[in-house]
């Protein structure tokens, strides 16, 4: 199949254009920093130079693919609208890489929150994130339209990728701040507790649902969960540092931003991914991140 995807130079597009690629797809990714096209030629993968406020050639690309991957962000509505222009009709594949800070609530680590989403609960999704779920909702709509349209609600990624950016957003950013000040940080108590996957298992799902899954369905993408404390203890070890301090949404704020202080390191967002185990047979089998980042994690 010919594949077009979008990110193809990030951690998520990467790793999935290599696995697509060994499963004997032609991949040709967007990239934007014209010095990373030889690199994506040099792995097979066929450079479009271009950016995702470039809607013309989105809609050309979709219009010349077997099907589209959209993995550069889970927030740009424009691309979005832009690449379904060019598959209404076709009914082509377009899968969505969208994120679960969707339901991802405010409690600046305070709380452990005992809601847990299956595909089929109703969500609770926070003004902030009312444009990305809007975002989620028009792409499943356009099943209607002749798109076999997928979105992958992925939750914290970690693992090293396997394509030309290696490392993910969430736990990269809190090893960095431990390094940097020789002390680990969370925000707030910690209690807080986000689910999670490996990449490759993250990759292996976006093949899956390539090849099987129907129009208009909506997946998590979570193999297991861990409290940000329980996070935070991993890092220590590994770094050899000691006890976990706690930082307020301020602190946390000036350091790594509001997105992340707020609706990542300071949230719960707590799914289960039921109907790709089902729908798909998918089965992730890297289960423990506090495991990964104590016994295979990098550290420069
Ligand atoms: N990693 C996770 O745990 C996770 C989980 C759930 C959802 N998500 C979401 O999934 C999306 C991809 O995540 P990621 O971890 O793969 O991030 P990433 O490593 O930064 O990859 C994103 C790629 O898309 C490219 N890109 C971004 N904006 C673009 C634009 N306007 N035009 C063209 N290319 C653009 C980036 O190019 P440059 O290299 O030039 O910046 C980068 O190569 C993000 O929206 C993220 O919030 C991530």
């Amino acid at each position: 199949m010919n594949i077009f995807i979008t990110g193809a130079a990030g951690y998520i597009g990467g790793s999935v254009a290599t696995r697509l690629l060994a499963e004997g797809h032609s991949i040709r990714g967007l990239v934007r920093k014209p010095g990373l096209a030889d690199a994506l030629q040099a792995r097979g993968i066929t450079p479009v130079l271009g950016d995702l406020d470039n809607a013309a050639l989105l809609t050309a690309e979709a219009q010349r693919t077997d099907a589209v991957i959209n993995a550069a962000s889970s927030d740009h509505r424009a691309s979005v609208e832009a690449l379904l222009q060019g598959l209404r009709g076709s009914g082509k594949a377009f899968i969505h890489t969208s994120g679960s800070s969707v339901i991802g609530d405010d409690v600046g680590g305070d709380v452990l929150s005992p809601n847990i989403f299956e595909e089929d609960t109703p969500l609770i999704v926070e003004p902030k994130k009312e444009a990305r779920h809007a975002i989620d909702n028009l792409i499943l709509a356009a099943a209607n339209d002749g798109v076999r349209s997928i979105v992958l609600c992925n939750t914290m990624i970690y693992g090293t990728g396997t394509g030309l950016h290696a490392q993910s957003v969430q736990i990269p950013p809190l090893v960095a701040q431990a390094q940097k000040n020789g002390v680990v940080r969370v925000v707030g108590r910690g209690v807080n507790r986000w689910s999670n996957v490996h990449i490759d298992d993250v990759a292996a799902l976006y093949g899956l649902a390539l090849a099987k899954a129907p129009a208009g369905s909506f997946y998590f993408v979570e193999n297991g969960e861990a409290s940000y404390g329980e996070i935070g203890a991993a890092i220590a070890r590994r770094l050899g540092l000691g006890a976990v301090q706690s930082w307020s949404v301020e602190e946390a704020t000036r350091e790594w931003g509001v997105g992340h202080a707020r609706y990542s390191f300071g949230s719960n967002s707590r799914v289960r991914s039921v109907r790709a185990r089902r729908e798909l047979g998918w089965e992730p089998v890297h289960a423990s991140v506090t495991e990964w980042i104590e016994r295979e994690m990098p550290i420069a």
